[in-house]
């Protein structure tokens, strides 16, 4: 048994271990790739997309295969050594998305799944990734995200009352990671507490991560602030949610379940 001695380890053990990532978030029927890939044909985006926070780079990968010429950016170096060993494709740079210069005018799509643009914490964190796609998007290019609603937590706490326990085997080890979520309502973030015991691992690590709580008329109101018009925004159906979104669902008019699914168009240069 491991002992229960924890450790605030410096690094993220999944997006330090890709091959964890994938395993501990499987997408066998690339449904995250397949409903973005959807976005952008109703849309009519042209071929050039930009993926910020690509991780893996199954949905990059995903996309290049569709015909488009995809540009996927990470901040985590083990991520993207992985991205051009394991989905191949895209061409894959390092670039944090809270400020990034990867050219102007130069992509039809910026693409942020799963919850990526939420690390943008503060306001001046995403008023600068705003700025940075706006520079990044020719005009009439769209920015597709896909990531937790802020609003779920108003009045809900099922998420929040206990520790969810995952267990899953990886290269024959079992994993288990206890996962607390916390709203800190001063900083409008939801934190993350997780810790992971593996058998026959040393010792516990504990690992904290947050994401922005975003309201959607407060994603209305910096987009427009932006520049851009908001297209669709919606709880689903999509790609993480229950039920899952499949080719031809269209989606929905409410903002009230836990993912919000953005399509925006940028629609003035100042
Ligand atoms: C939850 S994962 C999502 C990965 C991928 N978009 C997907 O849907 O599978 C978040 C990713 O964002 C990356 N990330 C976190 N902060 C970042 C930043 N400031 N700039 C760029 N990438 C960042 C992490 O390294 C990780 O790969």
């Amino acid at each position: 048994m491991p002992s229960t001695t924890t450790t605030a380890a410096a690094h993220n053990l999944l997006t330090d271990h890709p091959e964890l990532y994938e395993t501990r978030f499987p997408d066998p029927e690339r449904l995250a790739g397949r409903w973005t890939e959807d976005c952008l044909r109703r849309h009519g985006a042209g071929p050039r997309v930009l993926d910020m926070g690509c991780g893996t780079g199954r949905d990059a990968a995903h996309l290049h295969d569709a015909g488009r010429k995809v540009t996927a950016a990470d901040l985590s170096e083990a991520m993207l050594t992985y991205a051009r060993t394991h989905h191949a494709g895209p061409d894959y740079v390092r670039a944090d998305l809270h400020r990034f210069d990867l050219g102007r005018d130069d992509f039809d799509a910026v693409i942020c799944l799963d919850s990526s643009l939420l690390y943008c914490h503060t306001n001046d964190q995403l008023d600068s990734f705003l700025s940075s796609c706006r520079r990044a998007l020719v005009p009439g290019g769209l920015l597709v995200a896909e990531m937790r609603n802020g609003a779920y937590f108003l009045g809900r706490t099922d998420l929040l009352d206990a520790p969810t326990v995952n267990r899953f085997t990886w290269q024959g080890t079992a994993y288990r990671s206890t996962t607390t979520l916390t709203v800190d309502r001063t900083a409008q973030l939801l934190r993350r507490t997780r810790v992971w015991t593996a058998d026959g691992g040393p010792e516990a690590v504990e690992q904290r991560s947050a994401w922005r709580l975003l309201f959607p008329q407060e994603l209305r109101h910096v987009l427009a602030t932006h520049g851009f018009e908001v297209l669709e925004l919606h709880d689903g159906p999509g790609p993480r949610t229950e039920p899952a979104w499949s080719e031809g669902r269209l989606p929905g008019e409410t903002t009230d379940a836990d993912r919000l699914h953005l399509v925006a168009r940028i629609a003035t240069r100042c």
